[in-house]
């Protein structure tokens, strides 16, 4: 593919000798796909004329600021938001010195002040005058403000001095032009994927399914979550770049990919998993329906049926959201709340007590939505406020809970920040 196909090329000319090079430049650039627009100061047109880089470009050439046809035709704005990159060869010592001085006395320099495009520079001169102090004290602002300088090369010059001066090969030019562009579309990549990747650097530890607390060695309690809302949510956090820990009980789902899976059974065995993990996460979804209570004293033997009833002692479970919320230097903390009746009451009631930062509240009695469900609808609480999330897919029902926690999570550490925590 040519690297510079469908690039917008602003080329600008002043007017130093070496612009008789430039319609070699156009062509040069064209030939890797550019389009290419010639701008050229008052010099550049003493030393090569309009029509010869009219004519190579394909394009009008444009030279002065005040030209009423011209403005109508591209005004000077225009050509500066047209441009995806600016290239200015040759670039005088007097033309970097206007640029430098922030001057827009002609089209080129207005340009170079108008543009959001990135500028590079080609400077062709006596060597004499690219040491001269004032020249590479302009150069240095230059870079300072984010141009690039092409060059200049050494060797023998049109004045019959040898040194640093001369403006680079074109296919030198060509090269460079290439390379930056190269590394635009790298740099665009990596904004492009860290908007697509909001969550990269974080790390998620999600607690998912049922705990089964045994009776004896064949017999256990449990409850009929299946796993597939913390499993979505998982499979949402990875996929906007965190890592991903799930702590799941007995379910039967693929794990997403990417994401690691802790496999445990029983309520004990979850929370300290979650107790491990929790500290070096920065968020924390507590979506496993827990068993709040276990069997005190869990038989050895298969219990046999000889009694007609029997009653089984049960002891409380450790709250494991709770207790990751109570942790010095606890992660966001989400808890979920299933409910079958006054939903708001209960989730905030469990936001305050537990100490959590976020709770999703679903109501379980509602038809087609909770447990073992492919659907769900949520209202997410936070202390101050309230987000209806409606009926949809667990897994699109994920992605938006997972925004949520993540914008909310992002205001809370900005607020924290700005406390001074
Ligand atoms: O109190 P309740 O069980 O309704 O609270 C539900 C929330 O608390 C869920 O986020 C659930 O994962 C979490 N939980 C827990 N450990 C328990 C009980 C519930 O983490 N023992």
């Amino acid at each position: 593919m040519q690297i510079l196909q469908g690039k917008k090329i602003l080329l600008g000319i002043s007017g130093g000798i070496a612009a008789y090079k430039t319609p070699e430049l156009v062509r040069r650039l064209k030939d890797q796909g550019a389009d290419v627009r010639v701008v050229m100061t008052e010099g550049a047109k003493a030393f090569i004329t309009p029509l010869t880089l009219q004519a190579v470009s394909a394009n009008a050439v444009s030279d002065s600021l005040l030209d009423t046809q011209a403005e109508l035709a591209m005004g000077h704005i225009e050509l500066a938001k047209w441009a995806d990159f600016i290239l200015i060869a040759p670039a005088t010592a007097d033309l970097i010195a206007k640029i430098t001085a922030g001057l827009a006395n002609d089209l080129l320099t207005t340009l170079c002040l108008a543009t959001a495009a990135p500028v590079a520079i080609a400077p062709a001169m006596n060597q004499q005058m690219w040491h001269n102090q004032a020249t590479q004290d302009n150069i240095k602002t230059l870079t300072s403000r984010q141009y690039t300088i092409f060059g200049p090369g050494a060797g023998a010059q049109a004045c019959g001095d040898i040194g640093l001066g001369r403006m680079l090969e074109v296919s030198e030019l060509v090269e460079l032009t290439c390379q930056k562009f190269a590394n635009i579309t790298e740099i665009n990549h990596n904004v492009n994927k860290a908007k697509e990747q909001p969550l990269a650097g974080q790390k998620w530890l999600i607690t998912a399914g049922p705990t089964r607390e045994a009776i004896d060695p064949v017999r256990y309690i449990s409850n009929h979550s299946s796993g597939k809302m913390g499993f979505a949510i998982a499979s949402a956090a990875q996929s906007l770049g965190a890592e991903v820990t799930i702590i799941s009980g007995p379910v039967n789902l693929t794990t997403p990919l990417h994401c690691e899976k802790i496999a445990v059974i029983s309520a004990l065995d979850m929370h300290q998993q979650a107790l491990i993990h929790a500290p070096t996460s920065d968020v924390f979804v507590a979506c496993a329906a827990v068993a709040d209570y276990r069997i005190a004293n869990v038989a050895s033997e298969k219990i046999k049926k000889s009694k007609d009833s029997m009653q089984l002692n049960l002891i409380k479970n450790p709250d494991i959201v709770a207790d990751v919320a109570a942790l010095l230097n606890k992660p966001f903390t989400v808890g979920f709340a299933a409910e079958t009746q006054d939903v708001e009451h209960y989730a905030r009631d469990k936001l305050a007590r537990k100490n959590l930062d976020m709770i999703a509240a679903n109501n379980v009695a509602a038809e087609g939505q909770g447990f073992n469900s492919d659907d769900n609808a949520l209202t997410v609480f936070t202390a101050n406020d309230e987000k209806i999330l409606p009926l949809t897919s667990k897994s699109e029902l994920a992605k938006q809970l997972v925004q949520h926690i993540h914008q909310t999570q992002q205001h809370l550490l900005k607020k924290n920040e700005s406390k001074g925590h």
